[in-house]
């Protein structure tokens, strides 16, 4: 596990953007696992910016991001492909038929779950995967229970979640109460990790993950037996 201490959010959307930006150049039809949430967007701003610099082509890039809101569509603006539209995709030359978002509307979760697994599986695995980490440890929406699911999976969130995400909503009752999320067997599958936290609330739930005991009560608690973990964090004062 490397980790990397940043004093601010810009540094750290830097170093982060420059890890993605690294395995673009090492592989231009690289698997970018990409994440959503508020943490991530200055990454992507600065990938966008080096883009639009002529110093990164997208052309080739695959994705696969971890998570989508049940019942919403991607032209819902509170829906995960929305904000992957938004904030990356629409802003540089990525293929979108080659972006994937698990479907929130499908009609049989378990069914898209392994729809969703096999095509990580034909797109041959994740080479880097960005994660984001919830004040009660969740990776992805995999959140604190009594097991690691492994597969592509339909999850209840967890109360302080929804209230976490009411910020990006009218109002907490307007928050989706379920979502399908990648599972812990297609994060911890991923040939490299990277973990970004912002801010001094992040701090213990990311000391308890990376230093505490291994347990699916604190689920990226598990990526400390990832062998290519790279953190990078703005959490302190
Ligand atoms: P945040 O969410 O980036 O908005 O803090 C992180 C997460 O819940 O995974």
């Amino acid at each position: 596990m490397k980790v990397i201490r940043t004093k601010t959010y810009e540094e750290m959307s830097y170093e982060a953007a420059k890890l993605l930006a690294a395995q673009i150049v090492l592989r231009p039809d690289c698997v970018l696992g990409l994440a959503t949430g508020s943490t991530p967007i200055g990454t992507y701003d600065q990938l966008v910016k080096w883009y639009e610099e002529g110093n990164l082509d997208f052309s080739a890039v695959r994705s696969v991001n971890l998570d989508e809101y049940c019942g919403l569509d991607g032209e819902n603006d509170q829906s995960y492909r929305y904000f992957m539209d938004h904030h990356l995709f629409n802003r540089v030359n990525i293929d979108k038929a080659n972006t994937n978002v698990p479907n929130g509307k499908a009609v049989d979760p378990e069914a898209e779950g392994a729809r969703y697994d096999e095509l990580i599986a034909s797109l041959g695995g994740v080479d880097i995967q960005v994660l984001g980490i919830g004040y009660d440890g969740h990776i992805g929406f995999n959140e604190p229970g009594p097991a690691f699911i492994k597969p592509t999976h339909m999850v209840e969130l967890d109360p302080s979640t929804i209230e976490a995400n009411a910020r990006f909503f009218a109002s907490a009752d307007d928050v989706p109460r379920q979502a399908i999320t990648m599972g812990m067997g297609g994060i911890m599958q991923a040939r490299k990790i990277l973990l970004i936290a912002n801010g001094a609330g992040k701090k213990d739930i990311l000391m308890k993950s990376l230093y505490g005991p291994i347990t699916p009560e604190v689920p990226a608690s598990l990526l400390q037996l990832h062998p290519d973990l790279t953190v990078i964090c703005a959490v302190d004062e």
